[in-house]
């Protein structure tokens, strides 16, 4: 049977409330059909607006089996192109970020502008025509500070992201900040059991000692469930609110991404040993009280976040087989705030180092038990994973109706 079939076969006969069958976690076909259907179709999070603050500043990322650029424009826009050269393909940019004038593929020096036209490409022949050779774009759209990609040929409606997104995020201002410290680590199990174990704080008090002193693992104050009936996290939102910061759990219909702002334990303003903000220079001016929490965004599949009063911590999720996955983590302060002066690196980034580690450790264990033929799909549990099912019921209504929706077109074609 054709793996689309087999695949939306198991979906349908997935059992609610269970982790999935092996396969999903394991096998190459299913992690191709991933690709295909979310990463390859989907608004990817890649990284922030004040990674590339100046004309001709650029990153590099891949996803899956492609290479792309993210370049801000002479206009100050911020594009993204397929990183793949129109001459004979060889990739533009080999840096992981750089700054230029204009981009040179160093085979044989194709040169494009930072719009992706081509403006000089030598010995061509007479009849050569630049206009029909320009990088091919990437849909590329920009939210408070927040850069997303898009690889479908039609991207899906962003509108809806930032309409939700933009209000929680915006006071943040991003924009203005810049990245202190950034790690990237592999894990190797599955993108999804990565967001499976992001999506709960079952585990939390047996596995992260350093994160447990600020971070409560209550579902209701992680942002997962019954966050609205308890008045503690009430409370806090009216303050936040009052205070110009939207807080309230905000869940898109399709539950692909949600914003709630929630708050720490007693009085921790920060993902310090002490609880104590790390960063002196308040990450945004437009933030006028303390004690605001932190502000929790996810958006499937590439990325969670942590939004507090002295700064953020953005996390970004990348497939690289259906065994590994790369965890990008950035913290965020104000640009002004000076290492050593304002910030010590070690104590702001202390927590969530020991954190992702512990977390990685976890996911690899979990992807070693998961590849035994004993394995079975377990039940979650309703009090405290009702994140965790929320993710993979996202996951198989997502995967079942574009698997349904590409039946219909071919048999339209047919
Ligand atoms: S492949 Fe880029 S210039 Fe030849
Ligand atoms: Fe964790």
């Amino acid at each position: 049977m054709d793996i689309r079939e087999t695949v939306l076969r198991q979906l349908k006969n997935h059992r609610e409330g269970f982790s999935l069958e092996q396969p999903f976690y394991i096998d190459q076909d299913y992690f191709r059909l991933d690709m295909e259907m979310i990463w390859y179709r989907d608004w990817l999070f890649m990284g922030h607006d004040c990674e590339i603050p100046r004309v001709g500043n650029y990153f590099t990322v891949q996803i899956g089996d492609y290479p792309v650029v993210i370049v801000r424009g002479r206009d100050k826009v911020i594009r993204a192109f397929h990183n793949t050269c129109r001459h004979r393909g060889h990739r533009v940019c080999t840096a992981e970020k750089g700054a230029s004038a204009k981009l040179v593929c160093p085979y044989h020096q194709w040169t494009y502008d930072l719009d992706g036209s081509l403006v000089f490409a030598r010995q061509m022949g007479e009849d050569f025509d630049k206009a029909q050779f320009g990088m091919k774009q990437v849909h590329c759209e920009s939210v408070a500070g927040y850069i997303f990609i898009c690889l479908a040929d039609e991207a899906p409606d962003f509108a809806p992201v930032r309409q939700t997104i933009e209000p929680y995020v915006a006071p943040h201002r991003l924009w203005e900040s810049k990245v202190a410290f950034e790690s990237t680590i592999v894990e190797k199990g599955n993108w999804k059991l990565v967001w499976e174990n992001n999506r709960e704080c079952y585990h939390c008090a047996g596995n992260h000692p350093e994160l447990c002193r600020t971070y409560p693992e209550a579902p209701s104050a992680t942002g997962v469930q019954g966050a609205a009936e308890d008045p503690f996290i009430s409370e806090h939102w009216q303050r936040c609110e009052q205070a110009g910061l939207p807080s309230t759990f905000t869940m898109h219909q399709s539950g692909q991404f949600r914003v709630a702002r929630m708050p720490l334990i007693e009085d921790a303003e920060s993902y310090t040993m002490s609880g104590k903000r790390a960063v002196k220079r308040p990450l945004s001016d437009d933030v006028k009280i303390s004690h605001i929490g932190t502000m929790l965004l996810f958006h499937y599949p590439t990325t969670w976040n942590h939004m507090l009063g002295d700064h953020a911590i953005s996390f970004r999720v990348l497939p690289l087989s259906a065994e590994e996955t790369q965890v990008t983590t950035k913290w965020l302060v104000h640009k002004d705030a000076v290492e050593g002066v304002d910030y010590d690196l070690h104590e702001l980034t202390h927590v969530w180092q020991m954190t992702n580690d512990q977390d990685r450790s976890i996911v690899e264990e979990n992807a070693f038990g998961i590849r035994s033929p004993a394995y079975e799909p377990g039940p979650y549990s309703p009090d405290h994973e009702g994140g965790v099912m929320q993710f993979v019921e996202w996951y198989t209504n997502f995967m079942t109706e574009r698997l349904q929706g590409d039946r219909t077109k071919l048999s339209a074609v047919a």
